[in-house]
């Protein structure tokens, strides 16, 4: 099975204009956040934000400042549940590789983890890091959590860390994790919700969606 890379030419072709127009917003945020992580003021990005959500201290402080300093997560998806040798870990929206990383320790060598995130310099970012760290299974693939560049019934553990709440798709996501997932998968997330509902008004305003 093949897969196209290239962003958003990827994008499914029955997509409405105004869910593009979105993802480019999201997309431009999240390359900025690549490049020029001290850039970000209205959110905590980086290895102290990773801290402050519960990520041990120690395990943050070794690893390089290039695989931290880029963490845009809102929680600690990988504290969770158990993480098992051996299993195929898919982490959707997975930035610059904190979490892929942390996550093929817990599988080891016979395990796998694949990292899918639509921003191309996320992409780069985390594969240098992944080779700056000598780490060998896991990967990065670029594509879309709306079309996952992965087979059916090919992992045991899902997930994500601030990813559904960016996507103006999100029954879209929820069915390509079911599907991806093997029976008796899991999922572990961390993600932003709303407790009380948002006005249309709001909702309609591009920069929402990114700042
Ligand atoms: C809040 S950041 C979190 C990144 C990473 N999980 C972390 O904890 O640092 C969200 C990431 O999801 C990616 N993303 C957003 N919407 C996406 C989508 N629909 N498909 C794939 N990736 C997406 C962004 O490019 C960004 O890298």
């Amino acid at each position: 099975m093949g897969f196209a890379s290239g962003g958003l030419e990827t994008y499914p072709y029955n997509v409405l204009m105004e869910d593009k127009d979105i993802k480019e917003q999201v997309q431009a945020r999240f390359r900025r956040i690549a490049s020029e992580p001290s850039s970000e003021t209205r959110f905590s990005v980086g290895p102290e934000s990773a801290k402050n959500l519960g990520y041990d201290p120690q395990e943050i402080d070794s690893m390089p400042s290039p695989v931290t300093e880029s963490f845009a997560g809102v929680g600690y998806p990988l504290g969770l549940g158990p993480v098992c040798e051996g299993e195929t870990v898919l982490d959707i929206g997975s930035g610059a590789g904190l979490d892929a990383f942390l996550a093929s320790r817990r599988v080891g060598p016979r395990g796998k983890v694949i990292g899918v995130d639509m921003t191309p310099e996320m992409v780069e970012k985390a594969e240098t890091n992944r080779q700056r760290l000598g780490i060998t299974n896991a990967e990065f693939r670029e594509g879309l959590a709306e079309k996952l560049p992965l087979e059916n019934d090919s992992v045991n553990l899902v997930i994500f860390n601030g990813l559904l709440n960016l996507s103006p798709q999100k029954g879209q996501v929820v069915a390509e994790i079911y599907r991806v997932l093997r029976p008796g998968g899991r999922i572990y997330a961390a993600d932003i919700i709303l407790e009380e509902g948002v006005a249309q008004a709001t909702v309609e305003k591009l920069g929402q969606w990114s700042d």
